[in-house]
């Protein structure tokens, strides 16, 4: 696993695990995020995990990589009857998914340049495997939560933005099995 250097504000950073740690984003908001810095900057697979509580029904983005070449490096993003997964700006879309409002939920996504395949799990039941970005992931990496970045390191916008609860948050370099996953 990575260990990621969580900054929140001025506050100085030290690095952190952030299993148990909780994020609230209690408003509708084109500035509240949380900034995750990763001291790898090259992958060729990645695994990212977390739980989620929202009621928000319009889209909105929970994870945001960006790299220079791709401000959408690495997305998750709710859409209205779908969830998006996108790699290096190759999208893959997920559709029929079991996801509920209010309702505290898990949500992985997995992506291995080798075969440039994607797949999100919410709540331990597997997508379709679907075609993304075959190239690594190439830094410098700014990773932000509860907003999307339109631009390397940020532009947000408030209809984007995420509203409710994130925790366990994490990310791996590898593609983790379905038990990893499940358990
Ligand atoms: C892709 O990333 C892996 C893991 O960081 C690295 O070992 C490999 O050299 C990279 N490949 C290219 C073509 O950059």
């Amino acid at each position: 696993m990575l260990f990621f250097l969580l900054l929140v504000t001025s506050c100085a950073a030290t690095p952190q695990n952030l299993q148990g740690k909780m994020f609230t984003f209690p408003e509708e908001s084109n500035t509240a995020n949380v900034r995750l810095t990763t001291s790898k900057q090259d992958f060729n697979a990645v695994t990212v995990c977390f739980r989620f509580l929202t009621d928000l029904s319009r889209e909105f983005t929970f994870f945001s990589l960006s790299v220079p070449s791709f401000y959408n490096g690495v997305i998750f993003k709710n859409e209205v009857g779908s969830f998006q997964m996108c790699v290096n700006g190759k999208q893959a879309y997920f559709r029929g998914l079991d996801f509920k409002l209010n309702k505290c939920q898990s949500l992985c996504g997995t992506w291995e340049a080798a075969s440039g395949l994607t797949q999100l799990w919410l709540n331990g039941q597997p997508s379709s495997r679907r075609l993304s970005s075959k190239s690594n992931i190439s830094g410098p990496i700014t990773i932000t939560l509860g907003q999307e970045q339109d631009r390397h390191g940020g532009f947000f916008e408030s209809r984007q933005s995420f509203v409710g609860m994130m925790t366990d948050v994490h990310m791996w370099d590898s593609v983790l099995s379905p038990c990893e996953i499940k358990s």
